[in-house]
């Protein structure tokens, strides 16, 4: 039976013919509490969903689905280390990666916890020889940038905290991430660097994929060219992270000088595994526990918390009430921190990689919608590219903006908090003129020519979630993806899908692999594809001069 069937979903699918087209206004209006008390606080985070087009009842009713499917038991089957991740056959045990408890979880014979308190040993020894000074290169000369190359969970979670968190950062160390395949990634990443200072992490899960391995042999390349065609200078210049130690003593990294994990870590969930050595080396040992600690507080928050206050799962029982019961197809998500710049784009793997299925984990086709488009670009420069459809525009768009009380640092030492108001002046106004909007009564009382006045009007009951926490700092950076982490698991055990596999990644990496010959080869290819994609080789070869 899909869960479509079950009387919660149906009580649910009741209640919102009930509620759903209520208005924001109306339901503010007569519930004065809704403000303060359809909130959650967990950790640092402070969960305000008062402006969602729902109403206690709902609230109920979600966290009896929650119950239903059985959200709490899966959960403690994926903190067990049970190989919850069917298709693969695979524990899913990232929860593991910031335990601070140094051991006592048996997983497949290991215990894991003293694995990763060994690994994560390792990488704060190395951290701080980067930091330091003393972990030279092959001239003898320190460290002075560090280029990570791996592309997907093993660039998106580093790239993105780097960024986030450049304000803990030694900034007498320039830090770069090269993902893509596209050549000018890595020249521009590296144009201005010296081989002689550099130091290349190159971060890869199963340590094949192509464009990682690409892209770290022409790295080497460069370096070894660079130091005058010395092959010795690589194990000076180059450290690996990956599951596979075969494939790194294949490419030529000493794996003396590798970051395991293992493959109980999905790719996308990787962010806390060895995975993070080069936001270690930016940030430091200490402040990188503080980001693993704050990982755990939500872990535990997730795993104990009652589910109406619970806040990952509220994040994802809410989202998927837009998905499943108004059709809603997509979800901003929109911070209000420039350091989190890259955060909509991290998400963007987590989420979509995760829920973008249609089939259940039983192997038949799911019977309601999944998984949804995530998107978003820091406010307040949305505000002035895409907001305008959010505001007025056909489509439902549920939006979770981020908000932090105090500036960073940098901002505060330069006496900018005056600023840091004006923005949070923005982050609070946005939210609320999506959801109470302007009527057209209201506009025309303001003068509007009757003309103007419908395009005027804002409809409002435009949903979304504020998410609060006093600064971004390492621990609630943590927080903030763990919650995200665990809505997204939310969400699949309620859809019934295996959140931890990724099959539609690769009919395209096979294909590419059968195309590369075709526009490589000096002399025609055999044009077997099909006559769009066989017209487009012609072209591109044309365009190659071939
Ligand atoms: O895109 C598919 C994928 O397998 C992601 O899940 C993963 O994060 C990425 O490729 C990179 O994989 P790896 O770390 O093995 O290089």
């Amino acid at each position: 039976m899909g869960v479509r069937d079950s009387a919660e979903w149906q009580a649910l699918a009741e209640h919102h013919r009930e509620v759903g087209e209520r208005h924001l206004r109306d339901l503010f209006a007569e519930d004065p509490g809704r403000g303060t008390d359809l909130t959650v606080a967990a950790g640092d985070l402070y969960l305000d969903y008062s402006k969602n087009r729902l109403t206690r009842e709902t609230v109920r009713l979600l966290a009896a689905l929650a119950e239903s499917v059985g959200l709490r038991e899966r959960t403690e089957a994926m903190f067990r280390g049970e190989h919850v991740n069917t298709t693969e056959d695979r524990a899913v045990l990232h929860v593991a990666l910031r335990d601070p408890a140094t051991s006592g979880l048996e997983v497949d014979g290991h215990d894991v916890r003293q694995e990763v308190h060994e690994v994560l040993g390792r990488m704060a020894e190395f951290a701080d020889r980067v930091r330091g000074g003393e972990w030279t290169g092959h001239t003898g000369e320190r460290i002075r940038a560090v280029v990570n190359i791996g592309i997907g969970g093993s660039d998106l979670g580093p790239a993105m905290a780097y960024l986030a968190l450049r304000d803990s950062s030694d900034r007498s160390l320039t830090f770069r991430f090269v993902s893509n395949i596209d050549p000018t990634d890595l020249a521009e990443a590296t144009r201005d660097l010296d081989p002689a200072t550099t130091l290349f992490v190159v971060a890869s899960k199963t340590f094949t994929t192509q464009e990682t391995l690409t892209n770290a042999r022409e790295a080497r390349r460069w370096l070894v060219e660079g130091l005058g065609g010395d092959g010795k200078a690589v194990a000076e210049h180059f450290v690996a992270v990956s599951t596979n130690a075969e494939k790194v003593a294949e490419f030529g990294i000493d794996t003396a000088n590798m970051f395991g994990f293992w493959d109980w870590v999905g790719g996308r969930y990787s962010f806390t595994s060895a995975i993070g050595l080069s936001l270690m080396v930016a940030i430091g040992p200490e402040q990188y526990r503080e980001l693993l600690d704050g990982f755990h507080t939500m872990d535990e928050h997730f795993r104990t918390a009652p589910y109406e206050e619970n806040l990952p799962a509220l994040l994802g029982l809410i989202s998927l009430w837009y998905v499943d019961f108004f059709g809603a197809q997509s979800q901003a998500v929109l911070p209000y921190s420039q350091y989190l710049a890259r955060f909509p784009a991290y998400l963007q793997q987590l989420c979509m990689e995760s829920n973008g299925k249609s089939v259940r984990s039983d192997g038949s086709t799911v019977d309601v919608a999944t998984g949804e488009i995530v998107w978003g670009e820091p406010g307040t420069n949305g505000q002035h590219a895409f907001y305008q459809l959010l505001h007025q525009g056909t489509v439902l768009v549920p939006a979770d903006f981020l908000g932090f009380a105090q500036p960073n640092d940098l901002a505060r030492d330069r006496d900018l908090d005056g600023m840091h108001d004006l923005f949070l002046a923005n982050f609070l106004a946005q939210p609320r003129a999506l959801a109470f909007g302007r009527t057209a009564e209201e506009v025309a009382a303001e003068g509007a020519a009757p003309d103007v006045v419908p395009h005027r009007v804002m409809p409002g009951n435009r949903p979304s979630n504020a998410i609060v926490a006093p600064k971004l700092t390492p621990s609630v950076l943590g927080q903030l993806v763990a919650a995200y982490e665990h809505r997204v698991f939310t969400q699949g055990v309620v859809w019934g899908i295996n959140s931890f596999d990724q099959w539609g990644v690769e009919l395209g990496k096979v294909m590419a692999n059968q195309l590369a010959p075709k526009l490589q080869s000096e002399s025609a290819p055999e044009y077997d594809a099909d006559s769009s994609t066989d017209a487009l080789v012609r072209l591109l070869r044309e365009g190659r001069g071939r």
